[in-house]
C-alpha cells in the first residue's frame, strides 16, 4: 500500500475582509493578510484601528461583540471561518487569547486551564494531563497556584494563565491580543520568550501589540492597521526601519513628521 502523503499544515488567509459593528460602524475595510504555517505575524496599530476586531473575526467571537463579516473571507487551510463559531475555530486549531486576559476570576487556576480544552468534545484525561504539564513547563508559577482563585493572581500571572488556557486546546495557530499590556518589563520579556518557544514548538502566532518593539522583534512579517485598513506591510525588520513605524510605534525621532511619508509599504 503506498504511503499517503503527509497532511499539509494549514495557513491562515484573510482576504479582503470587511467587518461592521451594528448597522453602521465599519471597523475593517478590505483587510488581507496571511499567517503561514509556523510563522509569527505582528499586527500593529493605534487604539481603535481594528486589531482586536480582526482577531475576533478569525476566532469566531465577533458575533459575541455584535460584529459581522460583511465582505471577503477567512480560511484556515480548508476550513472557512465565518466570525460566528468559536468552537469551529478551536476545532480547526485556531485559539485566541483575548484582550484583557479574561480569565474566570472566580475559578481556580486549574479550573481555568481545564476550560481551555472545552469545545473539543470529550478529551482524554491523558491529553488534559499532557496539556497541563506543557503549560507548567512554560509557567512554573502557575503550577504552584493550581488551587488559587484566578482573580487573586497578579496581572502577569493572569496573562500566563490566559496563554496557558489557550495552550490547553493545543492550537496550531495562536491569536494573541496585546499580551504585554500593563506588564512590567521583566514580565514582558518573559512573555516574549514564551511566544518564541511556543512558535519554536510549531505553533503559528498572530500577535497584536501596542509594544511594537517587542512585536517586531518576534515577528517575521508585520502589518500596520490604520482606521480599519492595512496601511503598511512587510518583513518585520524592514518595517522597523521605516520612518512612520519608528516615529509612531517605536517612539523614535526621525526628522519627518507626516504619517503619509510612509508611502504604501515595503512589501
Ligand atoms: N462591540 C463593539 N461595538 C461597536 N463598535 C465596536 C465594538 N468593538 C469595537 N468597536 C469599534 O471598532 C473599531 C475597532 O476597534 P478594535 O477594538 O478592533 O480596535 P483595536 O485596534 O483593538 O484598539 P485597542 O488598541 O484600543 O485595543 C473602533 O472604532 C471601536 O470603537
Ligand atoms: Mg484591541
Amino acid at each position: 500500500m503506498p504511503a499517503s502523503p503527509p497532511a499539509e499544515e494549514p495557513a491562515l488567509h484573510v482576504e479582503e475582509l470587511d467587518v461592521t459593528y451594528g448597522r453602521a460602524l465599519s471597523a475593517l475595510r478590505s483587510v488581507s493578510l496571511t499567517v503561514p504555517h509556523g510563522g509569527v505575524v505582528a499586527l500593529l496599530g493605534a487604539n481603535g484601528a481594528g486589531k482586536s476586531t480582526l482577531l475576533r473575526a478569525v476566532s469566531g467571537t465577533l458575533r459575541l461583540h455584535r460584529g459581522a463579516i460583511t465582505g471577503g473571507r477567512i480560511r484556515y487551510g480548508d476550513t472557512a471561518l465565518d466570525g460566528r463559531d468559536p468552537v469551529a475555530a478551536v476545532r480547526a486549531g485556531v485559539v485566541q487569547v483575548p484582550e484583557g486576559r479574561r480569565v474566570f476570576a472566580g475559578l481556580t487556576v486549574d479550573e481555568n486551564l481545564r476550560s481551555g480544552g472545552l469545545g473539543l468534545g470529550r478529551r482524554s484525561p491523558a491529553l488534559v494531563r499532557a496539556g497541563r504539564e506543557r503549560v507548567f513547563a512554560f509557567f512554573p508559577r502557575l503550577a504552584e497556584r493550581t488551587h488559587q482563585a484566578a482573580g487573586l493572581l497578579s496581572g502577569g500571572e493572569q496573562q500566563m494563565l490566559a496563554i496557558g488556557r489557550a495552550l490547553m486546546a493545543a492550537p496550531r495557530l495562536l491569536l494573541l491580543d496585546e499580551p504585554s499590556l500593563g506588564l512590567a518589563p521583566l514580565m514582558v520579556h518573559r512573555i516574549a520568550e514564551v511566544v518564541r518557544e511556543i512558535n519554536a514548538q510549531g505553533t503559528a502566532v498572530l500577535l497584536v501589540e501596542q509594544n511594537a518593539g517587542m512585536a517586531l522583534s518576534l515577528a517575521d512579517h508585520a502589518h500596520v492597521l490604520e482606521v480599519g485598513e492595512v496601511r503598511l506591510s512587510g518583513p518585520a525588520g524592514e518595517l522597523a526601519r521605516t520612518d512612520a513605524v519608528r516615529r509612531l510605534y517605536l517612539g523614535e525621532e526621525t526628522g519627518t513628521d507626516r504619517p503619509s511619508d510612509a508611502g504604501q509599504g515595503v512589501a
